[in-house]
């Protein structure tokens, strides 16, 4: 399920947003004692910001934003699909069936935009799922000291 932040997932962000592995294609964790201190009792709401829920916990992220200063020109100004999950919780499908309900869900509230998404190309697993996704490549570049992917996705439209 594909809900907004409460006060009771907070635990769960630190887990996340410390996590070594979680970060191991995204520069690295943050302090969890840094976490700890700054995230708020209540997480932020905005749309596109969604926590997946699993029997009633938190297993992971998805947001939506608005690139507005992507380091890549064909990505100025699109929407940003970000997923980060809990390792406990890959390798069941859990992240490509959430992504593909924020996908139908984005494009409800704004018809016909397009998402962009980048990911390292050595992040495999990301890849797959941008695949799955319906992502298709628009260029590889040089970022952070490893090669990244940007990746496109249009929603698909009926005419007539
Ligand atoms: C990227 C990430 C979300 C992918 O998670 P994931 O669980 O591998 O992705 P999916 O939901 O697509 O699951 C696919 C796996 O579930 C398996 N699976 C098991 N049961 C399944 C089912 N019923 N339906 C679909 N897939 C199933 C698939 O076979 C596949 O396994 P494989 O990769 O070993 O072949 C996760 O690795 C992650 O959070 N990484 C850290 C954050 C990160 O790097 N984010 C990228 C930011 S750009």
């Amino acid at each position: 399920m594909l809900r907004e932040p409460e006060a009771r997932d907070r635990t769960v962000f630190v887990e996340l947003l410390a996590s070594a592995e979680v970060h191991t294609y995204l520069g690295g964790p943050r302090p969890r004692d840094e976490l700890e201190r700054e995230l708020s009792g209540v997480p932020e709401r905005w749309p596109g910001s969604f926590v997946v829920d699993l029997d009633g916990a938190m297993i992971g992220q998805i947001l939506l934003r608005r690139a507005t200063g992507h380091r890549r020109p064909a990505a100025v100004g699109k929407v940003d699909l970000g997923y980060l999950f809990l390792p406990r919780a890959w390798g069941h499908g859990y992240a490509a069936e959430a992504c593909a309900a924020a996908l139908d869900w984005l494009a409800g509230a704004l018809p016909g935009e397009p998402v962009v998404l980048a990911t390292q190309t050595a992040n495999a697993r990301s890849m797959r799922l941008a695949a799955k996704l319906g992502f298709t490549e628009v260029e590889r570049f040089e970022a952070w000291d490893a090669e990244q992917w940007l990746g496109m996705w249009s929603p698909v439209t009926t005419s007539g």
